[in-house]
């Protein structure tokens, strides 16, 4: 596996690929990876002959009292669980490389409808800084292909909405949520929590299987699932952000029309914000 930092060396590899012939699969994070990234690097490998990992904690969609000081970095590892799956190479600039004139950059991407309410009502600014490295790095990988998680449902349907709108020529390939075996979605932030607490954190889970079974029985009363599912996350210890019934598409509120629904959900356990989502037919 080739580790760069440098965008000049990441470019003349990505052209020394384009001359063979070869496509190319991408798949950016923040590091500290698990499972979950894994599977994201899984799938890149059956779209393209050379997946690409990026490897950067975004300073840009981070909130003044957020984590990013404290955000796991564990560069070492990652780089050898990206080799032993058969990453053909990982990007891992520093700051200064994605932003040399700082970050008050003048140019930015933002995506507003669907970037409005749930995390983006909770984090502002995020998901501009989100869509706007997303399209640096786009710019600089040109990937055929790039791989988002579901577990970020509202990030998958920003950067849908950002290349659809925006002509980006990539495919975006979401994955499914990879989960601990009680059901808590796998996450990066997870390693601030004790046993304990991550015994606590899988109600999230839960709690949307139950309001998700309620939809599939043909509930329409969104409102009083919503009601019912906050007071239990409470009930459990967890304090509610949010807890919506959406349409999976626009992310708009349901209504009786809607036959695709998504139940996006984040919840704090402590400092610790836990966000997770189920999608339904009904
Ligand atoms: P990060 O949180 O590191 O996540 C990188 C990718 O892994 C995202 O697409 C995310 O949805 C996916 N992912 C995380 N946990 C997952 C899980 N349990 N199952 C499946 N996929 C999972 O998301 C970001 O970084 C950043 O916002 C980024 C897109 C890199 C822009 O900075």
């Amino acid at each position: 596996m080739q580790s760069v930092s440098e965008i000049k060396s990441l470019r003349s590899q990505i052209k020394a690929w384009r001359q063979q012939g070869l496509s190319i699969a991408f798949v950016p994070t923040m590091g500290n990876l698990h499972q979950g990234h894994f599977s994201l690097v899984e799938k890149a490998k059956t779209l393209a002959d050379k997946v690409v990992v990026s490897i950067f904690v975004n300073p840009m969609q981070f909130g003044a009292n957020e984590d990013l000081d404290s955000y796991p970095r564990t560069l070492d590892a990652d780089k050898q669980g990206l080799a032993e799956i058969g990453t053909a190479l990982v990007f891992t600039p520093t700051v200064d490389v994605m932003y040399p004139n700082g970050l008050a950059a003048q140019s930015y991407v933002d995506v507003p409808d669907i970037s409005m309410g749930y995390c983006g009502g909770a984090r502002p600014g995020h998901f501009k800084g989100v869509a706007t490295v997303v399209t640096k790095l786009f710019n600089m990988v040109q990937p055929d292909f790039a791989c988002f998680g579901e577990k970020d449902f509202q990030q998958l349907q920003v950067i849908r909405t950002m290349v659809r709108d925006l002509s980006m020529p990539i495919e975006i390939i979401g994955v499914p949520t990879q989960r601990e075996v009680s059901g808590l979605a796998m996450s990066s932030r997870n390693g601030y929590l004790s046993e304990q607490e991550k015994d606590t954190a899988k109600v999230l889970y839960q709690t949307l299987l139950n309001a998700g079974q309620s939809l599939e029985q043909g509930n329409k009363a969104f409102d009083a699932i919503e009601l019912e599912a906050k007071q239990a996350l409470e009930q459990a210890g967890l304090k509610p952000d949010y807890f919506a019934v959406a349409e999976k598409d626009n992310l708009k509120p349901a209504t009786l029309e809607t036959k695709e629904f998504v139940i996006l959900a984040a919840a704090f356990l402590g400092k610790v914000r836990l966000i997770d989502n189920l999608q339904v037919s009904a």
